[in-house]
């Protein structure tokens, strides 16, 4: 993990350097501007300073200077346009062999699926090869940014957008969602004795670790994601590792605690009562309906934020995620 500083995050893309040189140069041209405005501002009230008795008389005309003003800073912001719609073009054309990664946005998540068809929450990338990503939303405006490859592109419902990089450096990083896409209390206040915040999902937790591998590690990730991992003996010890890296965990507690969902504690056999005043006994086929279709049946004294996991887990994951739950008592 980087050490916080003021300064811009490491460069680790193939797009880093020359976004960094376009931000640089803006900025010193700033100071620049800036300095040498001010300081002739200054000059001039010292200098032209009115003096008892004398008249100011107007100075006339000066075309040279009026064309110079003029032309100089014309000519320097074709500079900066043509600067920045070279980098924008640059971070918006992939070459043509790139990797691609579907991103899906909802709130408040992540949802990344790789060319094998596996589905994980947090997104990992080979080192050195180009990745595009394809960037959908679920519900409303989020943006996909991560600051250390200098991109960044809105996730617009019912559009898709696109961007690419070429990983530059191993180790771990973060995306971040950079649109305010609201924030909600969850659970029952009051509740939850960790306090208040502890009742909040939203915008700022929708963040994703990104992981930047050698391509046989990359390889041998995303072929887990399909299957039982090897260091898992059985379905169960694979729910369990499924319950915390899906984030379950975050809303169900395991030991009849009360939180933002249901606790998973002795849930199979259970008694359910709905919010649409039904009520049944908790097996397999209700399980699997609360984790693909969750608005299907609230239940009662909770509130309705429970998101799809539909297109997230996949048949093997959900059957392992049931074997889990079956054995929490
Ligand atoms: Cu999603 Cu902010």
């Amino acid at each position: 993990m980087r050490e916080p500083t003021v300064q811009l995050p490491g460069q680790w893309s193939t797009l880093a350097a020359q976004t960094d040189s376009t931000f640089y140069f803006i900025y010193w041209l700033s100071v620049l501007m800036f300095v040498g405005i001010i300081g002739a501002m200054l000059y001039f009230v010292v200098k032209y300073k009115r003096v008892p008795g004398v008249k100011a008389e107007p100075t006339g005309h000066n075309n040279l200077l009026e064309i110079g003003w003029t032309v100089a800073p014309a000519f320097l912001l074709v500079v900066l346009f043509h600067r920045g719609f070279q980098g924008y073009i640059n971070s918006l054309v992939s070459p043509a062999d790139s990797m691609e990664v579907r991103v899906r946005a909802r709130k408040w998540a992540w949802d990344f699926e790789y060319p094998n068809g596996g589905h994980s929450n947090e997104l990992h990338v080979p080192l050195n090869r180009p990745v595009r990503l394809i960037i959908s939303s679920e519900d409303v405006l989020h943006a996909v940014f991560i600051p250390a490859f200098r991109v960044k592109r809105d996730a617009v419902p019912g559009a898709y957008g696109t961007l690419w990089f070429q990983a530059t450096q191993l180790g771990r990083t973060e995306l971040f969602c950079a649109e305010y896409c609201g924030a909600a209390e969850t659970g029952t206040p009051g509740e939850n004795p960790n306090g208040l915040l502890s009742n909040w999902a939203g915008h700022y937790s929708m963040m994703a670790q990104v992981i930047i591998e050698n391509q046989p590690e990359y390889d041998r990730y995303v072929e887990t994601l399909l299957r039982r991992p090897d260091r898992f003996h059985t379905d169960a010890e694979w729910g369990a590792d499924l319950f915390v890296r899906n984030q379950c965990n975050t809303c169900h507690s395991l030991n009849g605690a009360a939180s933002t969902g249901p606790t998973f504690q002795n849930l199979f056999g259970r008694v359910e009562h709905f919010q649409d005043g039904s009520s049944l006994t908790v097996d397999d086929n209700y399980i699997r309906e609360s984790i693909l279709t969750p608005m299907a049946r609230v239940v009662r004294g909770y509130n309705p934020v429970m998101p799809s996991f539909r297109g997230t887990l996949r048949e093997q994951q959900i059957n392992a995620l049931l074997q889990y739950i079956r054995t929490v008592h």
